[in-house]
């Protein structure tokens, strides 16, 4: 059997190549195998292309897992500052877009090369592709038989992401080692994914593909496994369903069999209701036909569909009653409506679910239960906002494990 190192790395993507370089440069004999003939893939597609590397908000509010407070530790320890610093020591030009967004302004590209810099800096070694057969413990360490020979180390570190995209490699492979080892998983389910409906009310609306405006949604309910959670973003409508930031963000508190509710109108709280009723009270509007009223408020073509819903398309706005002025508030302000489901695991850009936190020290994502073996990134139970935080999580997470491996 070749020499010991001090980690085996396995899965050399966002979170593995980042605690690789940091574990390097601080003198640790570092070794990452990963299955895939290219590296780096998931950031490359990351961001259009142009990868949201980190938020500059990025809060353990961001958060989604079964224990909120696990992430405070890593996050703490090393907050977007820290990659931020680290992008602008290799002169990567960036930008924020919204909402504390940074991304690259030329290519997700630079950010893998960066990972691979301070690889080299480390003297890291990355061998791929590799297939890992199995793991076992060793002794103290443990032994990793690949394809290519059998290797042994002090530490173990699963690094191989979530389901996402099975197209460019991704598996389970971390969650099997962790039920190997007698530790608990978390079922895991797409997030950050497009919703699919079946009901008649969104098939008129399929009409209206293309069509994107900001919203607020609110998805969830007190007590569900993630909670609740309200987003002000823009909605798209699909051929398929909805998507856009609002919905990818309302999928991931979206359990099957729940309703998520909609205000078209998108305005602060409070603001969406009074705006509404002072153009449905307007004495100037009474002539006017349902349809200019609604677009009074919304898109031409989204005002024409729900008037038409409510079968008042031409309808003058003074010979509307109570009762379906009612109706149509609510489906503005509190459209509330039933996903068939989500489109999988195919468009999904993160994975609810994982390594139970529980089974880890936040201080070094250690398992509790297996001294030298670690877990980090996306294979944990944690599941980031859109906008940067799931590359944050892997950057602090693998540093988290870089300092105690
Ligand atoms: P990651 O997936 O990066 O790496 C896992 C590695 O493990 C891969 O190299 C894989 O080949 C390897 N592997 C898997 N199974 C293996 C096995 N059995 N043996 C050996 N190796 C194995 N996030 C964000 O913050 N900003 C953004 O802009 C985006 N954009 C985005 C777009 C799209 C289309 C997707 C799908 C995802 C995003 N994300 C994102 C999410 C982000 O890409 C994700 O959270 C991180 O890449 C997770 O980093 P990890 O290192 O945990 O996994």
């Amino acid at each position: 059997m070749s020499e010991k190192w001090d980690a085996i790395i396995i899965g050399g993507g966002a979170a593995g190549l980042f605690c690789a370089g940091v574990a390097g440069q601080l003198g640790k004999k570092v070794l990452v195998l990963d299955h895939a003939t290219v590296l780096g893939e998931k950031i490359r597609i990351s961001g259009g292309g142009r990868c949201n590397f980190t938020n500059i908000h990025s809060s353990p509010a961001n958060f989604l897992s079964l224990n909120p407070h696990f992430v405070k530790s890593a996050l703490a320890r090393y907050p977007a500052k820290e990659f931020i610093k680290l992008i602008q020591s290799y002169r990567i030009a960036y930008h924020e877009k919204h909402q504390g967004q940074l991304f690259c302004d030329d290519s997700a590209k630079q950010i893998i090369e960066l990972l691979f810099a301070e690889c080299a800096k480390g003297q890291v070694q990355i061998r791929y592709p590799v297939t890992v057969d199995s793991i076992a413990q060793d002794g103290e360490g443990w032994v990793v038989h690949t394809n290519s020979g059998p290797e042994r180390t002090q530490s173990l570190v699963m690094a191989t992401g979530g389901l996402p995209v099975p197209a460019i490699g991704a598996t389970a492979y971390s969650l099997d080692i962790a039920k190997q080892f007698g530790l608990k998983v978390i079922e895991p389910t797409p997030a950050l994914v497009p919703l699919s409906f079946t009901s008649n009310e969104f098939v008129k609306l399929t009409e209206l593909a293309g069509l994107s405006l900001p919203v607020s949604i609110h998805s969830g309910f007190k007590g569900a496994r993630y909670g609740n959670h309200q987003f002000n973003e823009d909605l798209l409508l699909t051929h398929k369903g909805l998507s856009g930031p609002a919905v990818l963000q309302a999928s991931s508190y979206w359990s099957a069999g729940e309703d998520i509710q909609i205000d078209w109108l998108g305005r602060a709280e409070g603001d969406s209701k009074s705006h509404c009723e002072a153009i449905f009270n307007a004495e100037e509007n009474r002539l006017k036909t349902t349809e200019i009223i609604l677009s009074l408020m919304l898109p031409q073509r989204l005002a024409k569909a729900f008037a038409s819903q409510k079968q008042l398309l031409g309808r003058k706005w003074a010979e509307v009653g109570k009762k379906d002025r009612q109706a149509l508030q609510d489906l503005i302000l509190n459209w509330s409506v039933k996903p068939a489901g989500t489109l999988g695991w195919k468009k999904a850009e993160v994975m609810l679910g994982g390594v139970d936190t529980k089974e880890l020290d936040s201080q070094t994502m250690m398992s509790r239960q297996h001294a030298g073996l670690f877990f980090i990134g996306e294979c944990v139970d944690v599941t980031g906002h859109l906008g940067g935080h799931n590359f944050q999580w892997a950057w602090a997470s693998a540093y988290a494990c870089a300092q105690a491996i």
